[in-house]
């Protein structure tokens, strides 16, 4: 299922590209623990990392494993949300997988959005944005939007003509690539703006030249590989494969003794053979059409099975799903190794539950994280399962 996030300042779409931006941060790192900006007494520059409701703890897992001793978590401000601050190189930043954004955050000590129109506050803002743009190829950001509460008043649209005189961008409210957020501080604390980092979120990945309606967001993807505890010595299983979201995200972890996709549509294999290419690993994969009931495949070889189960809501109906799941659970079973994770996802609950309790096909479930996405105008509540193959 591909899923839209949303947040302040941030509106990403699934599927886009990637930013391909060298690194424009200082060559060194320092210890966020210490010190600010090189040269700077300050404090080091704050960021909020954006992430799908619900995948708030594997982001804070992953800002720790790549930005080390560079990063201080700060908390949560709000869901979806880890508060950070980064001093070091950008090209950690950029190749977190688990995070739908970073936006930078500065804090203005005014008691109103209006004042943010003062010379001082004026001048601060441009060289916030300046800054951010400044870390992109030329051109890379051509359109901005601002979202606030009360964005279309007054004193919105005339700091919406001084960023526009400032950057050189056109507004645009729609798919603008400087998204810029303006809301109260913490504690009445002032106000803050905060400036989504590259013109596409994280999410958006390069690799993804053909998105095929229900591909999964790749952030949650890359978590139920990083679930599965990926290795090389692991054989990899994805049934019901669709464009391929999974086995681009589990070879970006390393490799693997074996990459296999299955799926009964060809145009999803199709789509999937695109992705690979894409991200240059289509020599690193294998893919069959087959029923995820019935795969061709010996018993005993798969070491990680993932699924992202038909929803029935763009892939399937409910009918189609009460026959699948337990197939496709019996059917991971008989060619999953004893002590195998079968990490999937769904938001049939019902249908699932019921197939997991008709047997299961010897899954014993070890953990269950349920998330929240945004879906047309509200939100959906699919849920990550992780199960672990009994012994024969
Ligand atoms: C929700 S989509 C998977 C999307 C995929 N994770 C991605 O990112 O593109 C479900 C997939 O299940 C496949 N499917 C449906 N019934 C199937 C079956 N009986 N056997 C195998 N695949 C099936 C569909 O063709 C579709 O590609």
């Amino acid at each position: 299922m591909t899923h839209r996030s949303r947040g302040p300042g941030s509106r990403p779409r699934p599927g886009g590209p990637r930013d391909r931006r060298p690194s424009g941060g200082p060559p060194h790192e320092h210890s966020a623990r210490k010190r600010g900006p090189r040269g700077s007494a300050g404090p080091p520059p704050a960021y909020e990392a954006e992430t799908l409701f619900g995948l708030e703890p594997f982001a804070e897992d992953e800002l720790r494993r790549r930005l080390g001793q560079s990063v201080r978590l700060l908390g949560r401000p709000a869901p979806g949300r880890v508060a950070m601050a980064y001093v070091g190189a950008d090209a950690p930043l950029d190749a977190l997988r688990s995070v739908v954004a970073i936006h930078r955050v500065e804090t203005f000590a005014v008691p109103r959005p209006k004042a943010l129109l003062g010379h001082e506050h004026l001048t601060r803002l441009a060289a916030l944005l300046q800054g951010v743009m400044a870390r992109q190829p030329r051109g890379a950001f051509e359109t901005f939007r601002v979202s606030a509460a009360g964005a279309d008043s007054p004193v919105f649209q005339r700091l919406k003509a001084e960023i526009a005189r400032a950057t050189g961008l056109t507004l645009h409210e729609e798919e603008a690539q400087l998204q810029i957020a303006v809301r109260p501080a913490p504690g009445g604390k002032g106000w803050q703006v905060l400036v989504r980092r590259t013109p596409r979120p994280l999410s958006a990945r390069a690799w993804r030249v053909c998105n095929m309606p229900g591909a999964l967001d790749a952030t949650i993807a890359h978590v139920m590989v990083t679930l599965a505890r990926p290795r090389a010595e692991e054989r990899f299983l994805n049934l019901a494969c669709g464009s391929g979201t999974f086995l681009v995200e589990r070879l970006a972890e390393g490799p693997a003794r074996a990459v296999l996709g299955i799926d009964i549509d060809s145009r999803a294999l199709d789509c999937a053979r695109d992705n690979l290419q894409a991200a240059g690993r289509l020599a690193d994969a294998h893919m069959v059409r087959a029923g995820a009931g019935r795969a061709p495949l010996g018993a005993g070889q798969f070491d990680t099975v993932v699924a992202d189960l038909p929803w029935a809501l763009l892939v399937g109906t409910r009918r189609e799903n009460e026959a699948l799941y337990p197939a496709l659970l019996a059917e991971a079973a008989r060619v999953a190794v004893p002590g195998a994770t079968l990490v999937l996802i769904t938001a049939s609950h019902r249908v699932f539950e019921e197939a997991l309790a008709r047997g299961g096909g010897r899954w014993v479930p070890e953990a269950t994280y349920p998330l929240r996405v945004p879906w047309e105008r509200g939100y959906l509540e699919p849920r990550i399962h992780v199960l672990r193959r009994a012994e024969d």
